[in-house]
């Protein structure tokens, strides 16, 4: 199944010597918010480097439904006209967010406190993600829902006409959620908190703070405190979007395990709250380096240089680093197979309810590659075969999942016999570029019938 029209099926052939730099888009969580808070402020909020990927793009969509101007200059810098916080209109269709979670996720959170009310679908994939972790605390705000069973899209939110502000523990670690409750509070009167016992990606609250929105955060025994004060005045900004560390992770992680690679992946962001998986792999023994480490509007930046590395060991990553890592567990696994000894997860529950249960996911297609996996419900283990022990030579289902059809692509790169993946088309949702770009490090792939 395709996201759009016939499914793609694409195959990773061998690889030798990955080498050169790899530009990786624009990154996908600030991509979102820099349209969502550019559409909530007052006056014209321009951006450079946005992912035009198609979860960003329909985004894009929903802003402009919802009253925002948002354009695109040839030369590909994008500017919002934004209505201002509780400015929105009420969309005059049904709000298509593709397979994007936290497009929809975060657009209901910064309608949810106006008083209209909109309907919102997505994908196979979108439309069978849990909504209820969203509409449970948008309801205390005074916000209403109408969704299927199982609190799943399509859905309608009626925003609240006298929004009341809340303090909410995060039942989840979950920086969606966190950020839904923070849009959905600019519009509320008086504080809205937030507390999250696990720290998740902080950008929502950098951002805030950029837009001009008066948030404290705090670290405290139950957790990081956040606490906004309702009801700004958000002033439009000039943003120069990062590159995407998520997507840096499959070249990075390609060259560690194809023989004879030596890649340069520049100007990546090694935010503590993203930049987990970077940690895990140099703990396993990657020959990764930071190169011209420095600090870019507060955070820190460095070149990733990464270098194949034939004796990588297995580990017990540790739970705590989960939530900073929590979209690379599945190019880790492609990695893990390729060390020595086993690599285990734990504390990873939330990986079954992304765009897809990525446990299964891949588990199921890594066996199918002759790599062995034992899974429960928050952990799994991945028992290495070395740096030439993988047969590979299976298909795999992407299952709606850019991050699955991506990681099995690197695995094909490396294994004995290649891999093949029923549908690569999810992957123009968060990286579009990603074939042409591992083509000019070398990789090769071929397309089914070709
Ligand atoms: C994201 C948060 C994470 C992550 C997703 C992007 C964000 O989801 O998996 O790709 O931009 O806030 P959760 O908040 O559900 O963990």
């Amino acid at each position: 199944m395709s996201a759009h029209g016939p499914a793609q099926p694409l195959t990773a052939v061998k690889a030798t010597g990955l080498s050169g730099e790899a530009h990786v888009p624009g990154d996908k969580s600030i991509s979102h918010r820099s349209l969502i808070l550019g559409a909530l402020s007052v006056g014209e909020s321009r951006i450079r480097g946005l992912l035009e990927g198609d979860d960003v793009l329909a985004t894009a969509n929903a802003m402009r439904a919802f009253g925002a101007d948002v354009s695109r200059s040839e030369a590909g810098e994008w500017t919002v006209h934004g209505v201002g916080t509780g400015g929105f209109a009420e969309p005059e269709d049904v709000i298509d967010c593709g397979n994007a979670g936290t497009g929809v996720r975060l657009i209901m959170g910064a309608m949810a406190t106006t008083p209209i009310t909109a309907t919102f679908t997505g994908d196979a994939s979108l439309r069978s993600r849990p909504m209820a972790r969203i509409t449970d605390p948008l309801a205390l705000f005074g916000a209403t829902s109408y969704g299927r069973s199982k609190g799943r899209l399509p859905m309608t939110i009626v925003g609240a006409a006298s929004p009341v502000p809340v303090r909410y523990t995060l039942p989840v670690p979950s920086a969606q959620v966190k950020s839904a409750v923070l849009l959905a509070g600019l519009n509320a009167p008086g504080e809205t908190v937030v507390i999250e016992p696990e720290a998740t990606r902080d950008h929502t609250e950098r951002m805030l703070r950029g837009f001009g929105a008066t948030l404290n955060v705090e670290d405290t025994p139950e957790g990081r405190v956040i606490t906004l004060t309702g009801e700004p005045e958000l002033k439009p900004q000039s943003i120069d979007v990062p590159r995407d560390p998520s997507s840096a992770a499959f070249p990075v992680c390609a060259a560690l395990i194809v023989e004879g690679s030596d890649v340069l992946v520049p100007n990546i962001g090694l935010n503590p709250t993203r930049a987990g998986l970077f940690e895990t792999l140099r703990d396993m023994g990657a020959d990764l380096a930071y190169e011209n480490l420095r600090e870019v509007g507060g955070e820190p930046v460095a070149d990733l240089r990464a270098r194949f590395s034939p004796e990588m060991k297995g580990i017990e990553v540790p739970p705590e680093r989960a939530a900073s890592m929590i979209d690379e567990y599945p190019i880790l696994s492609v990695v893990a197979s390729f060390a020595e000894g086993q690599t285990v997860m734990r504390g990873v529950k939330e990986l079954r309810v992304k765009e897809s249960d990525r446990i299964d996911a891949m588990a199921t297609g890594l066996r199918a590659n002759g790599v062995a996996v034992d899974e429960g419900e928050d952990w799994w283990t991945v028992t290495g075969l070395g740096p030439s022990g993988v047969p590979g030579g299976a298909t795999v289902a992407a299952r709606l999942d850019h991050r699955i059809a991506m990681s099995f692509l690197c695995l094909g790169l490396a294994a004995r016999n290649g891999v093949t993946v029923d549908d690569a088309s999810p992957i123009a949702t968060s990286f579009p570029v990603f074939q042409s770009l591992m083509e000019g490090l070398g990789a090769s792939f071929r397309h089914a019938g070709a």
